[in-house]
């Protein structure tokens, strides 16, 4: 559980050049589907490269309290001993989903179609978002919710005895909305269609498809119309669990802002409902290289190399947002030292994640001088340039680690160090960003008694 720890303040500041090679974790989307599929398949499914960052680690205990054999044989390198569909047992507690909404909502849904009543909770940052756009649809199917004002965490979710299969549009483009009712499909006799407008991360189809179930995707005038046909014996798997280009992010970004940089980030996954930052990366003006592009488990992934070089702001197309949803945030660190504006629309999304990433990033930069818009669903940066950036401030990181890890990238190119008040959620999703950043030469200390800049600096 995360975000119940002391803060950890962090800093960064710029010293010089980063270079090497950036090995990141595994995907986080991909780590959470793996164990739960694998809790609803009979036997044994090996999963290799699971990101082991605490939300990840919540969801695997999840899976225990549920029934299923969860076990770590040795780094990233698990086994998960499945129930079946339709088998879970009702867990003797609460299910703590600590700081992940993916977790929270593909459980409920993973769960809503069996005959138990749980109760599921989170830190401050989770019980403060909305819940309502899962337990709506999974009241179609029979289950009945009982949440907090606005359907928020801690909230009880009694599953449907008798299980209807549903046809749903999902209201948002929302791959935890969509992945949800698929689980909840699993276990309702008959099948289950879900249509988005707007693609979303289709890690849950694949691996569905990967453990036997029949699932199909077609594409109308509607958007995508997924079919799930329920209660089918799910075989178990081996899953080599590619790397997560969300995190990758981070030091593709960081190499991009400080100037000299050389970084290579390999075997980085780039299946194309998430890498809609790599492109806004390229029309920017970036020098990203994609080498060695393979197939690794059914998603295409490449070795990046990204060298410094000056930037453009573009407008990035809003029907590439859900593509790029959780890289806004490292996207509007990069833009403050980009030339001219940085245009985000279709972000409303980005109101509800961790944080309010909307809100938080303009702070932020607003704090280290960089001039911002902001709307209800949009975001302009007004870019400096490159060495533009003033820096100097304490960011408030709101228990969002994509937030701290954007600041902290930041810092490594502005003119003063800048500050976070927490680094700690950091190891929700990338547990050894820290270690892997100095190691490519970022200065970035840690603790409340992190060095001041030198004079001057
Ligand atoms: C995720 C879906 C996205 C994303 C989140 C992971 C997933 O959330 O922001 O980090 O694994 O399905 P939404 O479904 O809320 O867009």
């Amino acid at each position: 559980m995360a975000g119940h720890g002391e803060a950890i303040p962090m800093r960064s500041r710029a010293i010089g050049p980063l270079r090497g090679v950036a090995d990141v974790p595994g995907d986080k989307s991909i780590s959470h589907r793996a164990l739960i599929l694998g809790a609803l398949s009979v036997g044994e499914t090996r999963i290799t490269g699971l990101l082991e960052g605490q939300d990840v680690l919540d969801t695997g205990a999840a899976m225990r309290a549920f029934g299923a054999r969860v076990e770590r044989l040795g780094p990233g390198d698990w086994a998960v001993d499945g129930v079946g569909v339709g088998g879970f047992q009702e867990p003797a507690d609460v299910i703590d989903c600590g700081n992940s909404g993916t977790g929270a909502r593909l459980i409920m849904g993973a769960m809503a179609t069996s005959d138990l009543t749980v109760v599921f909770t989170g830190d401050a940052s989770l019980r403060s978002r909305p819940m309502g756009r899962v337990t709506e649809p999974l009241a179609l199917f029979g289950a009945a919710a009982h949440g907090r004002r606005g359907g928020r965490l801690p909230l009880a979710l009694r599953g449907a005895a008798n299980p209807a299969p549903v046809r749903y549009a999902t209201p948002m483009p929302s791959a935890q909305v969509k992945s949800a009712v698929l689980l909840a499909g699993l276990n309702a006799p008959g099948e289950t269609v879900v249509i988005e407008r707007e693609p979303t991360r289709d890690h849950t189809e694949r691996m569905l498809a990967g453990f036997g179930a029949a699932v199909t995707t077609e594409v109308t005038s509607e958007g995508r119309v997924i079919t799930l046909t329920g209660q089918p014996e799910l075989r178990p798997q081996a899953i080599a669990v590619p790397r997560d280009p969300s995190s990758a992010a981070f030091p593709v970004v960081a190499a991009l802002l400080v100037e000299g940089s050389d970084v290579l980030v390999p075997g980085i996954g780039l299946n194309p409902t998430r890498a809609g930052l790599y492109d806004t990366l390229i029309e920017m003006g970036a020098d990203i290289t994609f080498l060695d592009r393979r197939d690794e488990g059914g998603e295409t992934a490449a070795d990046l190399r990204v060298r410094f070089g000056p930037l453009r702001g573009i407008e990035v197309p809003p029907a590439r947002a859900a593509s790029m949803i959780d890289e806004y945030p490292v996207l509007a660190a990069l833009a403050a030292t980009a030339e001219g504006p940085t245009v985000m629309r279709g972000v409303k999304e980005l109101r509800v994640k961790e944080s309010d990433r909307i809100d938080a990033m303009a702070r932020g930069l607003e704090a280290c001088g960089v001039a911002i818009e902001e709307g209800p669903d949009f975001l302009i940066v007004h870019g400096r340039g490159p060495g533009g950036v003033e820096g100097g401030a304490t960011v408030g990181t709101r228990l969002d680690h994509r937030i701290a890890m954007a600041f902290l990238c930041l810092g490594l190119a502005t003119r003063k160090p800048v500050t976070i008040d927490d680094g700690a959620p950091i190891a929700t999703s990338f547990p050894g960003f820290v270690a892997l950043m100095r190691g490519l030469g970022a200065e970035i200390h840690e603790g409340a008694d992190a060095p001041l800049a030198r004079a001057g600096a």
